[in-house]
């Protein structure tokens, strides 16, 4: 019994030498030293030497959509598959004034000071006739600018989720590019 009790007491109290960040004396050593590769190292076990590799050609992200392109490579329009409720609404109006008015105004009329203090080109009023022409300028028009850009205003895309853009283009297309008044 004696024997037994030394003998832990020895196993115990060596496990424990060699402070904090020592993982100690170790029979089986499979899981105190990890086999990962740093990433941005070198690497002998991909063809090309290196640990990063690319996503294999063809492959999707998980929960990222591509947006469908027409034969030359132009987005094509889509229509809001989401409904529009009070919420959303509400929500479009709070993140075209968080996202889009630095530079459009609260309004849409190109009033905002990014545009008037900084210098920045004036984009189009959205009061402007011609996007009275919903069927030519429909929200999934305006979805397409934020997504990809237009111009001289780059892409919003990594601002805005992809259901909230529809909200954005909703409230752009129904809200500022209309007569009506604002709800
Ligand atoms: C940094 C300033 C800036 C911000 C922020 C910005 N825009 Fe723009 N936007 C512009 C400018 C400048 C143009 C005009 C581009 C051109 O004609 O070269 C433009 C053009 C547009 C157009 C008209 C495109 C056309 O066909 O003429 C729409 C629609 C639009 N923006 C929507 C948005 C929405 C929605 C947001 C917010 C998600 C947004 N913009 C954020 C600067 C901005």
């Amino acid at each position: 019994m004696k024997k037994v009790v030394l003998g832990s007491l020895i196993v115990v109290l060596s496990s424990c030498s060699g402070g904090k960040n020592s993982t100690g004396f170790s029979i089986i050593n499979d899981m105190m030293y990890s086999e990962a590769y740093e990433a941005q190292t070198v690497n002998n076990v991909f063809d090309n030497g290196q640990t990063n590799q690319l996503a294999p050609k063809g492959t999707v992200a998980r929960g990222f959509k591509p947006h469908p392109m027409d034969d030359e490579g132009n987005p094509i329009v889509l229509k809001n598959p989401h409904v529009m409720t009070d919420y959303a609404w509400e929500r479009g109006k709070m993140l075209f004034e968080a996202t889009c008015s630095a530079c459009h105004g609260t309004k849409g009329k190109a009033d905002g000071l990014v545009v008037l203090e900084g210098g920045f080109p004036k984009p189009p009023s959205f009061s402007a006739r011609k996007w009275k022409k919903a069927k030519k300028y429909p929200s999934g028009y305006v979805y397409n600018v934020i997504t990809f850009g237009y111009g001289n205003m780059a892409s919003h895309a990594q601002q805005l989720y992809p259901k909230d853009r529809w909200y954005v283009s909703e409230f752009v297309r129904e809200k500022l590019m209309k007569k009506k008044k604002r709800k």
